[in-house]
Protein backbone atom coordinates (compact mmCIF):
# COMPACT_ATOMS: atom_id res chain seq x y z
CA UNK A 1 0.00 0.00 0.00
CA UNK A 2 1.44 3.51 -0.80
CA UNK A 3 1.48 6.16 2.09
CA UNK A 4 -1.23 8.10 0.89
CA UNK A 5 0.45 11.61 2.14
CA UNK A 6 3.67 10.94 0.02
CA UNK A 7 2.90 10.82 -4.22
CA UNK A 8 5.10 8.84 -6.37
CA UNK A 9 6.60 10.22 -9.45
CA UNK A 10 4.72 9.15 -12.48
CA UNK A 11 5.64 10.19 -16.21
CA UNK A 12 3.58 11.60 -18.85
CA UNK A 13 3.84 9.42 -22.31
CA UNK A 14 1.02 10.33 -24.48
CA UNK A 15 -1.41 13.71 -24.05
CA UNK A 16 -4.55 13.34 -25.80
CA UNK A 17 -6.74 16.66 -27.12
CA UNK A 18 -10.48 15.52 -26.68
CA UNK A 19 -12.11 18.80 -26.84
CA UNK A 20 -10.35 22.31 -26.91
CA UNK A 21 -10.44 22.37 -22.95
CA UNK A 22 -9.73 19.00 -22.24
CA UNK A 23 -6.98 16.28 -22.71
CA UNK A 24 -6.44 13.02 -21.57
CA UNK A 25 -3.11 12.45 -20.16
CA UNK A 26 -1.74 9.07 -19.93
CA UNK A 27 1.02 7.97 -17.27
CA UNK A 28 3.16 5.77 -16.99
CA UNK A 29 3.20 4.46 -13.21
CA UNK A 30 7.57 3.96 -13.27
CA UNK A 31 7.02 0.28 -11.69
CA UNK A 32 4.89 1.89 -8.67
CA UNK A 33 2.65 -0.73 -7.26
CA UNK A 34 -0.94 1.08 -7.66
CA UNK A 35 -3.86 -0.06 -7.94
CA UNK A 36 -8.01 1.06 -8.10
CA UNK A 37 -11.38 0.36 -7.98
CA UNK A 38 -13.63 2.45 -10.24
CA UNK A 39 -15.20 5.36 -8.83
CA UNK A 40 -12.19 5.70 -6.25
CA UNK A 41 -9.83 9.35 -6.75
CA UNK A 42 -6.27 10.16 -6.85
CA UNK A 43 -4.38 13.81 -5.88
CA UNK A 44 -2.46 14.44 -8.81
CA UNK A 45 0.65 16.73 -8.16
CA UNK A 46 2.35 19.30 -10.37
CA UNK A 47 5.38 19.65 -9.25
CA UNK A 48 6.08 23.49 -7.99
CA UNK A 49 1.82 24.34 -8.16
CA UNK A 50 0.03 22.08 -6.14
CA UNK A 51 -2.51 19.43 -6.26
CA UNK A 52 -5.70 18.55 -6.86
CA UNK A 53 -8.24 15.63 -7.19
CA UNK A 54 -8.84 13.42 -10.48
CA UNK A 55 -10.56 9.93 -11.20
CA UNK A 56 -8.84 8.25 -13.36
CA UNK A 57 -10.60 7.41 -16.87
CA UNK A 58 -8.89 4.28 -17.70
CA UNK A 59 -9.74 0.69 -16.64
CA UNK A 60 -8.80 -0.37 -12.91
CA UNK A 61 -8.16 -3.42 -14.87
CA UNK A 62 -4.58 -1.94 -16.50
CA UNK A 63 -2.32 -2.41 -14.32
CA UNK A 64 0.60 -0.41 -16.51
CA UNK A 65 -0.66 2.94 -16.75
CA UNK A 66 -3.24 5.32 -15.65
CA UNK A 67 -5.29 8.11 -17.59
CA UNK A 68 -6.63 10.75 -17.11
CA UNK A 69 -9.41 12.97 -18.93
CA UNK A 70 -8.98 16.75 -17.27
CA UNK A 71 -10.83 20.21 -18.23
CA UNK A 72 -8.59 22.89 -18.07
CA UNK A 73 -10.04 24.87 -15.31
CA UNK A 74 -7.66 26.82 -13.38
CA UNK A 75 -4.15 26.96 -11.27
CA UNK A 76 -3.44 23.23 -11.41
CA UNK A 77 -5.13 22.34 -14.32
CA UNK A 78 -3.65 25.17 -16.27
CA UNK A 79 -0.06 24.07 -14.95
CA UNK A 80 -0.98 20.72 -16.16
CA UNK A 81 -1.42 21.62 -19.73
CA UNK A 82 1.57 23.62 -20.49
CA UNK A 83 3.57 20.41 -19.95
CA UNK A 84 4.59 18.18 -22.56
CA UNK A 85 5.36 14.43 -22.92
CA UNK A 86 8.45 13.39 -20.51
CA UNK A 87 7.42 15.56 -17.84
CA UNK A 88 7.25 14.28 -14.56
CA UNK A 89 4.34 14.42 -11.83
CA UNK A 90 3.30 12.62 -8.63
CA UNK A 91 0.21 10.55 -8.12
CA UNK A 92 -1.54 9.88 -4.40
CA UNK A 93 -4.01 7.55 -3.40
CA UNK A 94 -6.37 5.70 -4.10
CA UNK A 95 -8.67 7.36 -2.01
CA UNK A 96 -12.55 7.39 -0.81
CA UNK A 97 -14.76 4.27 -2.14
CA UNK A 98 -15.62 2.68 -5.42
CA UNK A 99 -18.89 2.02 -7.57
CA UNK A 100 -20.23 -1.61 -5.54
CA UNK A 101 -20.16 -3.14 -9.19
CA UNK A 102 -21.42 -6.57 -7.48
CA UNK A 103 -24.76 -5.02 -6.54
CA UNK A 104 -25.52 -4.14 -10.28
CA UNK A 105 -25.41 -8.05 -11.50
CA UNK A 106 -28.40 -8.99 -13.12
CA UNK A 107 -29.58 -5.23 -13.54
CA UNK A 108 -29.36 -2.82 -16.42
CA UNK A 109 -27.69 -0.05 -15.94
CA UNK A 110 -27.76 3.61 -16.99
CA UNK A 111 -24.72 5.47 -16.97
CA UNK A 112 -25.00 9.09 -17.19
CA UNK A 113 -22.61 11.58 -18.05
CA UNK A 114 -22.62 15.12 -19.00
CA UNK A 115 -18.94 16.72 -20.70
CA UNK A 116 -16.19 15.77 -18.74
CA UNK A 117 -18.32 14.01 -16.55
CA UNK A 118 -18.06 11.00 -18.96
CA UNK A 119 -14.19 10.43 -17.75
CA UNK A 120 -14.64 8.50 -14.47
CA UNK A 121 -17.37 6.77 -15.71
CA UNK A 122 -14.97 5.54 -18.74
CA UNK A 123 -13.24 3.95 -15.89
CA UNK A 124 -16.75 2.07 -14.58
CA UNK A 125 -17.62 1.48 -18.29
CA UNK A 126 -14.33 -0.11 -18.49
CA UNK A 127 -14.49 -1.97 -15.11
CA UNK A 128 -17.93 -3.76 -16.30
CA UNK A 129 -16.84 -4.47 -19.77
CA UNK A 130 -14.41 -6.94 -17.89
CA UNK A 131 -17.33 -8.97 -16.90
CA UNK A 132 -20.30 -7.97 -19.08
CA UNK A 133 -22.36 -10.88 -19.27
CA UNK A 134 -23.12 -10.51 -15.61
CA UNK A 135 -25.13 -7.59 -16.26
CA UNK A 136 -28.57 -7.12 -18.21
CA UNK A 137 -27.66 -4.16 -20.52
CA UNK A 138 -25.11 -1.28 -20.02
CA UNK A 139 -27.08 1.86 -21.24
CA UNK A 140 -24.68 4.87 -22.06
CA UNK A 141 -26.20 8.25 -22.20
CA UNK A 142 -23.96 11.14 -22.76
CA UNK A 143 -24.42 14.69 -23.50
CA UNK A 144 -21.81 17.45 -24.09
CA UNK A 145 -22.48 21.10 -24.70
CA UNK A 146 -21.73 21.34 -28.42
CA UNK A 147 -20.34 18.97 -30.71
CA UNK A 148 -16.51 20.12 -30.28
CA UNK A 149 -17.10 19.25 -26.53
CA UNK A 150 -17.23 15.58 -26.91
CA UNK A 151 -14.93 13.82 -25.38
CA UNK A 152 -13.66 9.85 -26.57
CA UNK A 153 -14.93 11.05 -30.18
CA UNK A 154 -12.71 8.12 -32.07
CA UNK A 155 -13.84 5.32 -29.19
CA UNK A 156 -17.60 5.98 -28.85
CA UNK A 157 -18.40 5.03 -32.37
CA UNK A 158 -16.13 1.90 -31.31
CA UNK A 159 -17.89 1.00 -27.88
CA UNK A 160 -21.43 1.02 -29.38
CA UNK A 161 -20.07 -1.88 -31.47
CA UNK A 162 -19.50 -4.00 -28.30
CA UNK A 163 -22.23 -6.63 -27.56
CA UNK A 164 -24.66 -6.12 -24.29
CA UNK A 165 -23.87 -1.67 -24.66
CA UNK A 166 -26.23 1.10 -25.87
CA UNK A 167 -25.08 4.40 -26.63
CA UNK A 168 -26.88 7.67 -26.96
CA UNK A 169 -25.36 10.91 -27.28
CA UNK A 170 -26.95 14.48 -27.69
CA UNK A 171 -25.73 18.31 -27.64
CA UNK A 172 -26.97 20.64 -25.97
CA UNK A 173 -26.52 23.13 -29.01
CA UNK A 174 -26.50 21.21 -32.60
CA UNK A 175 -24.39 22.85 -35.25
CA UNK A 176 -23.68 21.67 -39.14
CA UNK A 177 -21.41 18.91 -38.32
CA UNK A 178 -23.79 17.29 -35.99
CA UNK A 179 -26.68 14.80 -37.11
CA UNK A 180 -27.61 13.04 -33.72
CA UNK A 181 -29.86 14.53 -31.25
CA UNK A 182 -29.86 18.00 -29.58
CA UNK A 183 -31.03 18.98 -26.75
CA UNK A 184 -29.50 18.07 -22.63
CA UNK A 185 -28.91 14.65 -21.83
CA UNK A 186 -32.03 14.04 -19.82
CA UNK A 187 -34.10 13.98 -23.04
CA UNK A 188 -32.44 10.71 -23.90
CA UNK A 189 -33.73 9.47 -20.84
CA UNK A 190 -37.69 10.14 -21.84
CA UNK A 191 -38.35 6.26 -23.61
CA UNK A 192 -36.71 4.58 -20.78
CA UNK A 193 -39.12 1.98 -19.84
CA UNK A 194 -39.42 -1.22 -17.96
CA UNK A 195 -38.57 -2.38 -14.44
CA UNK A 196 -37.09 0.37 -13.32
CA UNK A 197 -37.47 -0.06 -9.42
CA UNK A 198 -34.37 -2.72 -10.33
CA UNK A 199 -32.30 -0.44 -12.28
CA UNK A 200 -29.07 1.17 -11.48
CA UNK A 201 -28.41 5.07 -12.97
CA UNK A 202 -25.07 6.25 -12.55
CA UNK A 203 -24.56 10.04 -12.41
CA UNK A 204 -21.65 12.28 -13.24
CA UNK A 205 -21.47 15.79 -14.81
CA UNK A 206 -21.54 19.40 -13.93
CA UNK A 207 -23.90 20.00 -10.59
CA UNK A 208 -27.18 21.36 -12.74
CA UNK A 209 -27.19 17.77 -15.23
CA UNK A 210 -26.75 15.56 -11.89
CA UNK A 211 -29.10 17.17 -10.41
CA UNK A 212 -31.92 17.05 -13.55
CA UNK A 213 -30.30 13.68 -14.24
CA UNK A 214 -31.76 12.42 -11.07
CA UNK A 215 -34.92 13.80 -11.28
CA UNK A 216 -35.42 12.26 -13.87
CA UNK A 217 -34.77 8.71 -12.80
CA UNK A 218 -36.87 9.78 -10.05
CA UNK A 219 -39.73 10.25 -12.25
CA UNK A 220 -39.17 7.15 -13.82
CA UNK A 221 -39.41 5.00 -10.77
CA UNK A 222 -36.03 4.51 -10.09
CA UNK A 223 -34.80 3.58 -6.30
CA UNK A 224 -32.62 6.22 -4.37
CA UNK A 225 -30.16 3.04 -3.56
CA UNK A 226 -29.78 3.04 -6.91
CA UNK A 227 -28.63 6.15 -8.02
CA UNK A 228 -25.33 6.72 -7.71
CA UNK A 229 -23.52 10.44 -7.66
CA UNK A 230 -20.06 11.24 -7.96
CA UNK A 231 -19.88 14.00 -5.86
CA UNK A 232 -17.42 16.66 -6.24
CA UNK A 233 -16.41 19.24 -3.34
CA UNK A 234 -12.81 21.06 -2.40
CA UNK A 235 -10.84 18.51 -0.99
CA UNK A 236 -7.66 19.15 0.65
CA UNK A 237 -6.56 16.51 2.51
CA UNK A 238 -8.42 13.32 0.89
CA UNK A 239 -8.85 11.06 4.15
CA UNK A 240 -10.96 12.87 5.84
CA UNK A 241 -9.19 14.67 8.21
CA UNK A 242 -9.25 18.26 7.25
CA UNK A 243 -13.17 18.70 6.86
CA UNK A 244 -12.96 20.30 3.57
CA UNK A 245 -15.03 17.59 1.51
CA UNK A 246 -17.78 17.93 4.30
CA UNK A 247 -21.71 17.43 3.16
CA UNK A 248 -23.94 16.66 5.61
CA UNK A 249 -22.70 13.82 7.82
CA UNK A 250 -20.19 12.67 4.99
CA UNK A 251 -16.79 13.00 3.97
CA UNK A 252 -16.84 13.05 0.12
CA UNK A 253 -13.26 11.74 0.08
CA UNK A 254 -13.78 9.52 2.32
CA UNK A 255 -17.30 8.36 2.32
CA UNK A 256 -17.84 9.59 -1.75
CA UNK A 257 -16.85 10.41 -3.83
CA UNK A 258 -19.61 8.02 -5.28
CA UNK A 259 -23.17 8.59 -3.06
CA UNK A 260 -26.11 7.96 -3.44
CA UNK A 261 -29.79 9.59 -3.84
CA UNK A 262 -30.40 7.78 -0.71
CA UNK A 263 -27.83 9.26 1.41
CA UNK A 264 -27.83 12.79 0.00
CA UNK A 265 -31.77 13.58 -0.50
CA UNK A 266 -32.24 15.27 2.73
CA UNK A 267 -29.01 17.47 2.66
CA UNK A 268 -29.82 21.19 1.74
CA UNK A 269 -29.00 21.58 -2.30
CA UNK A 270 -26.42 19.10 -2.07
CA UNK A 271 -25.55 19.45 -5.73
CA UNK A 272 -24.53 23.02 -4.73
C1 LIG B 1 -13.28 13.34 -6.54
C2 LIG B 1 -13.04 14.29 -7.67
C3 LIG B 1 -12.76 13.81 -8.93
C4 LIG B 1 -12.54 14.69 -9.99
N1 LIG B 1 -12.27 14.16 -11.22
C5 LIG B 1 -12.04 15.00 -12.25
C6 LIG B 1 -11.75 14.49 -13.55
O1 LIG B 1 -11.69 13.27 -13.77
N2 LIG B 1 -11.52 15.39 -14.54
C7 LIG B 1 -11.57 16.75 -14.33
O2 LIG B 1 -11.35 17.51 -15.28
N3 LIG B 1 -11.85 17.25 -13.12
C8 LIG B 1 -12.08 16.42 -12.07
N4 LIG B 1 -12.35 16.94 -10.84
C9 LIG B 1 -12.35 18.40 -10.68
C10 LIG B 1 -10.92 18.90 -10.45
O3 LIG B 1 -10.46 18.46 -9.19
C11 LIG B 1 -10.89 20.41 -10.53
O4 LIG B 1 -11.22 20.83 -11.82
C12 LIG B 1 -9.50 20.94 -10.14
O5 LIG B 1 -9.31 20.78 -8.76
C13 LIG B 1 -9.37 22.39 -10.52
O6 LIG B 1 -8.10 22.80 -10.08
P1 LIG B 1 -7.44 24.13 -10.63
O7 LIG B 1 -6.31 24.46 -9.71
O8 LIG B 1 -7.10 23.97 -12.08
O9 LIG B 1 -8.60 25.17 -10.55
P2 LIG B 1 -8.78 26.29 -9.41
O10 LIG B 1 -7.73 27.32 -9.61
O11 LIG B 1 -8.93 25.63 -8.10
O12 LIG B 1 -10.18 26.86 -9.86
C14 LIG B 1 -10.27 27.90 -10.78
C15 LIG B 1 -11.71 28.20 -11.08
O13 LIG B 1 -12.34 27.08 -11.70
C16 LIG B 1 -13.48 26.71 -10.98
N5 LIG B 1 -13.53 25.27 -10.99
C17 LIG B 1 -12.89 24.44 -10.15
N6 LIG B 1 -13.20 23.18 -10.43
C18 LIG B 1 -14.06 23.22 -11.48
C19 LIG B 1 -14.74 22.25 -12.25
N7 LIG B 1 -14.64 20.94 -11.96
N8 LIG B 1 -15.55 22.65 -13.25
C20 LIG B 1 -15.69 23.95 -13.53
N9 LIG B 1 -15.08 24.94 -12.84
C21 LIG B 1 -14.29 24.56 -11.84
C22 LIG B 1 -13.30 27.23 -9.59
O14 LIG B 1 -14.56 27.49 -8.99
C23 LIG B 1 -12.53 28.51 -9.82
O15 LIG B 1 -13.38 29.55 -10.13
C24 LIG B 1 -12.59 16.09 -9.78
C25 LIG B 1 -12.88 16.58 -8.51
C26 LIG B 1 -13.09 15.71 -7.46
C27 LIG B 1 -13.38 16.24 -6.10
S1 LIG C 1 -10.53 16.37 1.98
FE1 LIG C 1 -9.99 16.47 4.07
S2 LIG C 1 -11.72 15.61 5.05
FE2 LIG C 1 -12.11 15.29 2.95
Amino acid sequence: MNNPFQPFPVTITNIIDETPTIKTFVLDLNGNQFSFDAGQFIELTIPGVGEAPFTPSSSPYDKNKLEMTIMKVGKVTSALFSLQVGATLGVRGPFGIRYPIELYEGKEIYIIGGGVGLAPLRSLFFALMENVKKYKRIYIRYGARTSQDIVYKQQIPIWKTWKGVDIQQSVDVGDNSWKGKVGVVTILLDDLIGNTKNMVGVVCGPPIMMKFATIKLLEKGFDGNNIYLSMEKNMSCGLGQCGHCRMGKYFVCKDGPVLTWEQVKDIEDPFL
